[in-house]
C-alpha cells in the first residue's frame, strides 16, 4: 500500500470537520494519517475530539505571540517536527501569513462554507440568505496569500430555502462539508490533484455531474 499522507489539521472551534476526516482516515477510506492536531483556541471542541481519537494534539494560542509571523513560525516548528505533508484548515479562525504559506507549498487547504468565489470571509451564511441567493454550499480550496481566494479543488452545492435561517442552511453545508473534506484530502493522497494556474485539474479525471440544478424547479413545459 502507498504510503499515507501525514496530516496536521489546525482547527479553532467544535471541530466537526476534523470529525469527518478522523472518522475517514480511521475506516481507511481516505490514504491518510492525522499526525498532529493544533488549535489557536484552548477550549476548542477540536482538541476534546482529538483526544477522544488518541491523537497528538497541542494548543498553540496566539495570544501568547506577538506577531502573526511569530505565531505562524511556532505552527510551522509544530507542523514540521511531525513530518507533515498536508496541513488542513478545519474551522481555522486566523488568517495565515506568507511564514506558513512558503513552509507548505500547496500544500494547504481549506473548508469554506460558500460557493468561492461568491461570499468570502465571515459569516457567510447569512450573507447568502441576506443576498437571496438560491444556491449556496462548500468550498474546498487550496490556500494562497488572498482570503479564500486559492484553487478551487471542490465544490457541493445546497439549495437555500425560503425559511432558512443561518443555522438551518450552515447545517446544510456543514454535512457537505464532511463528504468533500474527505474527498478533497484523498484526491492529494492519490497525486491527483494538478495545478495549472487558477485551476486544479484532477487526473484521471473524475466523472462531473450531468445535469444541471434549478431552484426552485422548473416547471415550463418542455424547457
Ligand atoms: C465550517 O463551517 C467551516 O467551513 C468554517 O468553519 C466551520 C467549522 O466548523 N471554516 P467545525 O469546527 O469543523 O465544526
Amino acid at each position: 500500500m502507498a504510503q499515507k499522507v501525514r496530516i496536521g489539521a489546525l482547527a479553532s472551534g467544535g471541530g466537526t470537520n476534523l470529525q469527518a476526516i478522523i472518522d475517514r482516515c480511521l475506516d481507511h477510506s481516505i490514504d491518510a494519517e492525522i499526525v498532529l492536531v493544533i488549535s489557536n483556541n484552548p477550549e476548542a471542541g477540536a482538541l476534546e475530539r482529538a483526544r477522544q481519537a488518541g491523537l497528538p494534539c497541542r494548543c498553540i494560542n496566539h495570544r501568547d505571540y506577538e506577531s502573526r509571523e511569530s505565531y505562524d513560525q511556532a505552527l510551522v516548528d509544530a507542523l514540521q517536527e511531525a513530518h507533515v505533508d498536508l496541513v488542513v484548515l478545519a474551522g481555522f479562525m486566523r488568517l495565515i501569513t506568507p511564514v506558513l504559506l512558503d513552509a507548505f507549498p500547496v500544500r494547504i487547504m481549506n473548508i469554506h462554507p460558500a460557493l468561492l468565489p461568491a461570499f468570502p470571509g465571515l459569516h457567510v451564511q447569512r450573507k447568502a440568505i441576506e443576498y437571496g441567493a438560491r444556491f449556496s454550499g462548500c468550498t474546498v480550496h487550496f490556500v494562497d496569500n488572498g482570503v479564500d481566494t486559492g484553487p478551487i479543488i471542490i465544490q457541493a452545492v445546497v439549495p437555500v430555502l425560503d425559511d432558512d435561517t443561518e443555522a438551518t442552511l450552515a447545517a446544510r453545508i456543514l454535512k457537505q462539508e464532511h463528504r468533500i473534506y474527505p474527498q478533497a484530502i484523498q484526491l492529494f493522497a492519490q497525486g491527483r490533484l494538478h495545478i495549472e494556474g487558477r485551476r486544479v485539474r484532477i487526473l484521471p479525471p473524475l466523472t462531473p455531474p450531468d445535469s444541471a440544478l434549478t431552484n426552485p424547479s422548473v416547471e415550463v413545459p418542455g424547457t
